[in-house]
């Protein structure tokens, strides 16, 4: 049986935290980024996403295999269609190699 680093190995996964730059956000953004994914911390406050992210950038190798950033900030009010539109847009461009080509 493989053990547990190997059972919750998200390596090349992307990880989307809603509210990721608050009390329990922060916590579980850390433990998915120690799991191996790339992480975009979605939070209402631009500063608080933008910190979330850096500290998760300092704890966690800061680049996947690919050579790009494994922890974003991105600023969206979720509780719009456009803030979920615009969050969306905003990872796909950050981690657009993460994810399956469209073509
Ligand atoms: N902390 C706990 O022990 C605990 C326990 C049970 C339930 N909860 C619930 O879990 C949720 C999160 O708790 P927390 O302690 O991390 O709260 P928190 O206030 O520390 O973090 C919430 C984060 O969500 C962000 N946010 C708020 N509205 C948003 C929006 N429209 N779009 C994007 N981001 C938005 C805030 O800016 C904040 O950074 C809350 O609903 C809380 O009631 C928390």
């Amino acid at each position: 049986m493989p053990g547990l680093p190997a059972l919750f190995d998200l390596s090349g996964r992307v990880a989307v935290v809603t509210g990721g730059g608050g009390a329990l956000g922060t916590v579980v953004a850390g433990a998915l980024a120690e799991a191996g994914a790339s992480v975009a911390v979605v939070d209402l406050s631009e500063t608080t996403a933008a910190k979330a992210a850096a500290s998760l950038a300092e704890a966690i190798p800061g680049q996947d295999e690919a050579g790009a950033t494994r922890a974003i900030g991105v600023s969206a009010d979720l509780s719009t269609e456009e803030g979920v539109e615009g969050a969306l847009a905003a990872i796909d461009q950050a981690f657009v190699h993460s994810f399956p080509s469209s073509e």
